[in-house]
């Protein structure tokens, strides 16, 4: 795993949007996440795309998760999150920009259906991430199954806690959710984690120093081949081995693909 330690938010999300853009030039297919974290990324996305740097024309996209029961164009449904943050600004062809269907009259169903979309396209190239403060990555709530495939999971208190603010009132957050599984993730070839804040600070160091446990979803990019973790200083605040992780980065020898 790699760890990237930023001095800010907006370190983070240059780093973050540098990685996707490459991608995005060679029309991979990218999967995308929601929450406040990857704003910045998307934000620095539109401005390259603004500035004749970028295009998204050649690309797919693949949700991570969705709510259950919130229609496509219901404000705080992914679906509608993605497109109004990102997709919408950008050259994206809207019909390859895929979510889990939140208003299917079998979500069990459509979880399989999405797993099976995300195979029969050929997977993911990058998938972005961010995380929760109880280590969730997408919807995986601690006890999630280590190589779970897309299924429907059920909120833990904290998470409908923290996603309360995005909503009228706490009791509007859906307990139920599609979430991609710590499997589905784990086949994506290259996962981009980011993180900011110190709110984010145990998560992180539980993720990247703690053990590989459905407890903290997040380690799972432990066993992971390529997995880039993005932080800035506020969120690697109780990382023991910083210094190390810049030392890496200051004498990584550059890949060349
Ligand atoms: C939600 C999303 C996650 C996201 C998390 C953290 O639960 N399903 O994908 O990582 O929120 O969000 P934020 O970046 O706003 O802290």
């Amino acid at each position: 795993m790699d760890i990237l330690i930023r001095p800010d938010a907006e370190g983070v999300a240059a780093a973050a949007a540098d990685i996707l853009a490459d991608y995005a030039r060679r029309g991979a297919t990218l999967g995308l996440a929601t929450g406040s974290t990857p704003l910045g990324a998307y934000q620095e996305l539109i401005r390259l795309y603004e500035a004749g740097e970028v295009s998204f024309a050649d690309s797919t996209a693949f949700l991570l998760d969705e709510y259950v029961g919130l229609a496509p164009e219901h404000e705080q449904s992914y679906h509608h999150t993605i497109r109004h943050e990102f997709t919408s600004h950008v050259d994206f062809d809207d019909s390859r920009v895929h979510s889990p269907d939140g208003t299917a009259a079998d979500p069990w169903v459509a979880a399989q259906e999405y797993e099976q979309a995300i195979i029969d396209h050929g997977g993911i190239d990058v998938q972005l991430l961010g995380i929760g403060t109880n280590g969730h990555i997408a919807f995986n709530e601690p006890g999630a199954a280590l190589n779970g495939p897309t299924h429907v999971d059920t909120l833990q208190p904290q998470t409908i806690a923290d996603n309360s603010r995005f909503f009228d009132r706490p009791e509007d957050v859906p307990i139920h959710v599609l979430t991609q599984g710590l499997g589905t993730i784990q086949r994506a070839g290259h996962l981009l984690l980011l993180a900011t804040g110190e709110g984010k600070a145990d998560a992180i160091a539980a993720l990247a120093e703690g053990p590989l446990t459905t407890m903290c979803p997040a380690s799972v990019l432990q066993s992971h081949p390529r997995a880039t973790v993005i932080v800035d200083e506020a969120a690697a605040s109780k990382l023991h081995h910083r210094d190390y992780h810049r030392f890496v980065e200051e004498n990584k020898l550059p890949r060349k693909n």
